[in-house]
């Protein structure tokens, strides 16, 4: 793998955060690979969101250093806001106007040149072009999550965090979402997504790492969360553990920070 031999996109070394006496993040450290798609799972409450708004700037660490595409988040945050979007920071669609009009407005935000041409390119590439002059109010979820996502990449940056893409969609909206966001890793971009779900880890990412009681507890590729378990031999079946028993092998199924509904696999259980 070539992008082994590159600096990380992302580096996050002994991350602390604290709200009051309430020690979120204990020391967080990972690296993303450039181009790569990163997945942090974590139940709810984990902290996931709040490493996020470090690391794209929105929120300052008690201790510890990160940088994202090269750039210290503390002493260049206006380089690494340069280099990133985050889905929802920026990208909030306004339903009154048309996908288009949305697009064409953000790329106005941005100074781009050309703002119809790179509205028209969004539209193409998140499959939405066939939508593009109905007002976003019409959309379906599905729809609405894909323009916000291709608002948020308007200018091309090369690292994207998407927290919780898919959470509250339906089945069939995330799997159009997941497309979308292996089409993204596909073009060289580097994604760090945070997700709830399982089976979103499994689908899209190629590392995983598990965000529990406030540091990094496991992190691989499936294939190695999977060999953290062995298989059962069920009659002559071998039987594959699933992320879902790696999980809950991992953090405890009787925890008390898990939130077993939300964790369950599956669309729309939250
Ligand atoms: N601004 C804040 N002030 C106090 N507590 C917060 C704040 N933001 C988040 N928290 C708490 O920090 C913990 C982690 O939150 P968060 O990062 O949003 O988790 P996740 O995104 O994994 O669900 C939660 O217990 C949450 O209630
Ligand atoms: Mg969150």
């Amino acid at each position: 793998m070539t992008t082994m031999m590159r600096d990380p996109a992302i580096r996050v070394r002994a991350i602390t955060k604290s709200y009051k006496d309430l020690h979120v993040l204990r020391g967080v450290d990972f690296d993303v690979a450039a181009g790569s798609i990163f997945a942090l799972l974590g139940s709810n409450g984990a902290g996931k969101t709040t490493l996020v708004r470090i690391l794209s700037t929105l929120l300052k660490a008690n201790t510890g250093t990160a940088t994202v595409h090269g750039f210290d988040v503390s002493s260049a945050p206006g380089d690494v806001r340069r280099s990133i979007s985050l889905t929802g920071q920026f990208a909030a669609v306004d339903e009154v106007l048309t996908g288009r009009e949305n697009l064409v407005l953000v790329a106005k935000l941005r100074h781009l040149k050309n703002p119809g041409a790179i509205a028209d390119d969004m539209l193409a590439r998140f499959s939405l072009a066939d939508a593009g002059n109905r007002r976003a109010a019409t959309y379906s979820g599905g729809m609405r999550r894909r323009l916000d996502i291709a608002m948020s990449l308007v200018g091309n940056p090369p690292v994207v965090f998407l927290d919780e893409p898919t959470t509250g969609l339906d089945p069939q909206a995330r799997i159009e979402v997941w497309q979308t966001v292996k089409q993204l890793a596909k073009d060289g971009t580097t994604i760090l997504l945070t997700t709830q779900y399982l089976d979103e880890a499994e689908q899209l990412a190629d590392r995983i790492a598990i965000l529990h009681k406030g540091t990094i507890i496991q992190n691989g590729t499936l294939a190695e969360l999977k060999q953290l378990l062995p298989s059962a031999k069920v009659e002559y079946v071998e039987k594959q553990p699933t992320l879902e028993d790696v999980f809950l092998a991992l953090v405890g199924d009787t925890s008390d920070t898990v939130d077993k509904a939300a964790m369950s696999v599956g669309g729309e259980s939250r």
